[in-house]
């Protein structure tokens, strides 16, 4: 039998191995999902001493030794893809893995990349790797991308929807006929719906423009937020009304700045490739600059803020309310509240924070440690201010004991004195 059918019925049985190199947060998405159908896994990370601290899965063989992908049927890659400091592509950890993996790749094998990359990416890494070792692609070699779109926020405001890696339809490309036949077939085991592109590169620019739609539009919010505060508008108002519209128009809330590893990160993904190819992404680029400066224009608010109720402040302190980057999440990547703490240390000030999902941050070198709310608490601040709006949050007590609180995500409903919402 050749190894297109050989791996085709191994798929169909669920009697294969399937090695995740990378497992971080979208690798151990993965592994549960793939363990939940009795498939054998092997979970490869650099890392993997502090890995196995963290990740307890049963069943599975944990590794940092590339040579165990030799007894895979399908690798599956979740590393990341960061930036590089001039803003740029770092693809070093994918660089890494390939050359890694040059010595215990064998026929009969699929690889999918998960990582969200610019198109063209995936051929450009791994097909020197298959031309190499001589495989033949799509006869005894198979490749597929498939991008994650699993996110930390756990359900969708209105719908009340949770959705996860197996009810969230997951896009993916075979470099052929017979490679995409395998992929779906694949990704068939870990999700309802599997939504075919017809080349690598459409899946990888589909991914890409996922996340810079939702760059561009909550930068265009956040800078008509700092216009409409100019003119006394209220912009939360102005959203909910034109968001009765039935269709055309998708509300996006505006906020202290955007986080996390995905949407500061990958539309310059995008704007990099463009640029190779002399064309200038200028929605790109502006969306990136307004949601970064948005969190300095949010701490000139709240000095403003200060200074205009004439605020004397207890031993120069100011309490943050959420440091994670969204609500209702245990990541701080990235996070709005980090920038904003430090501009107000710069200025002199310090502050103090209270993140249910939050422990202990680091912030301008100092570590900090996630204080209780309590009324108490709530009185010794004279400032207080939301950052991230956690649903485990007592906004009736927040509300009725905040001597002055300055609001980043209009989460207060029924006060207006001493009370500022932007
Ligand atoms: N986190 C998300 O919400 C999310 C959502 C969609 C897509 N993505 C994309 O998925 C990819 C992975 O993201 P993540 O958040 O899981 O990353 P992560 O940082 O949580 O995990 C990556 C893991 O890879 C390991 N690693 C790095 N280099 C390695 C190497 N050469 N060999 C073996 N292991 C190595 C690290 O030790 C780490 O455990 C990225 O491209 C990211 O953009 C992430």
């Amino acid at each position: 039998m050749d190894y297109f059918n050989k791996l085709k019925i191994k798929l169909k049985k669920r009697k294969l191995t399937v090695c995740i190199i990378g497992v971080g947060y979208v690798g151990q998405a993965i592994i549960k999902k793939i363990l939940s159908k009795n498939i054998r896994v092997i979970a490869l990370d650099r890392n993997i001493g502090k890995i196995k601290k963290i990740v307890k899965f049963k069943k599975v063989f944990y590794t940092n030794n590339y040579k165990y992908i030799g007894k895979a049927d399908v690798i599956v890659i979740c590393l990341p893809t960061p930036l590089k400091k001039n803003k740029t592509p770092d693809l070093s950890h994918l660089k890494a893995a390939v050359k890694s993996m040059k010595n215990f790749v064998k026929k009969g094998q699929m690889i999918s990349l998960e990582s969200t990359t610019y198109p063209g990416s995936t051929e450009e890494l791994f097909i020197p790797l298959i031309n190499q070792k001589r495989f033949k692609l799509s006869e005894n070699f198979f490749l597929v991308y498939s991008p994650e779109r699993i996110s930390p926020e756990l359900k969708i405001k209105d719908k009340n929807i949770k959705y996860n890696i197996s009810n969230t339809p997951k896009l993916c490309a075979g470099y052929s006929k017979k490679c995409e036949i395998l992929g779906k077939s694949f990704y068939k085991l870990v999700t309802k719906k599997v939504v075919m592109a017809s080349s690598l590169k459409v899946a990888e620019a589909s991914k890409m423009i996922e996340n810079v739609f939702r760059s561009v539009n909550i930068a265009l919010v956040n800078e008509l937020k700092m216009f409409l505060d100019k003119i006394k508008i209220n912009i939360h108002e102005v959203l909910n009304l034109a968001g009765t519209k039935p269709y055309g128009f998708t509300k996006f809330d505006p906020g202290p700045g955007y986080g996390g590893h995905c949407i500061p990160l990958d539309p310059y993904y995008l704007y990099w490739l463009a640029k190779k190819n002399k064309f200038d992404l200028k929605f790109v680029k502006t969306s990136g600059e307004i949601n970064r400066n948005i969190s300095f224009w949010i701490t000139s608010k709240i000095f403003n803020f200060i200074k205009n109720r004439k605020i004397k402040l207890v031993k120069k302190k100011i309490l943050i309310l959420g440091v994670a980057y969204k609500k209702n999440i245990d990541d701080t990547r990235e996070s709005p509240a980090f920038k904003i703490s430090e501009n107000i240390i710069r200025q002199g000030y310090d502050i103090e924070y209270s993140d249910p999902y939050i422990k202990t941050i680091k912030v301008s070198g100092k570590i900090k440690r996630s204080k209780k709310i309590t009324k108490h608490l709530l009185k010794k601040f004279k400032v207080i201010i939301i950052v991230t709006d956690h649903d485990k949050f007592d906004y009736k007590l927040i509300k009725d004991s905040a001597k002055y609180l300055f609001d980043c995500r209009n989460s207060i409903k029924g006060r207006k004195k001493d009370y500022f919402s932007i």
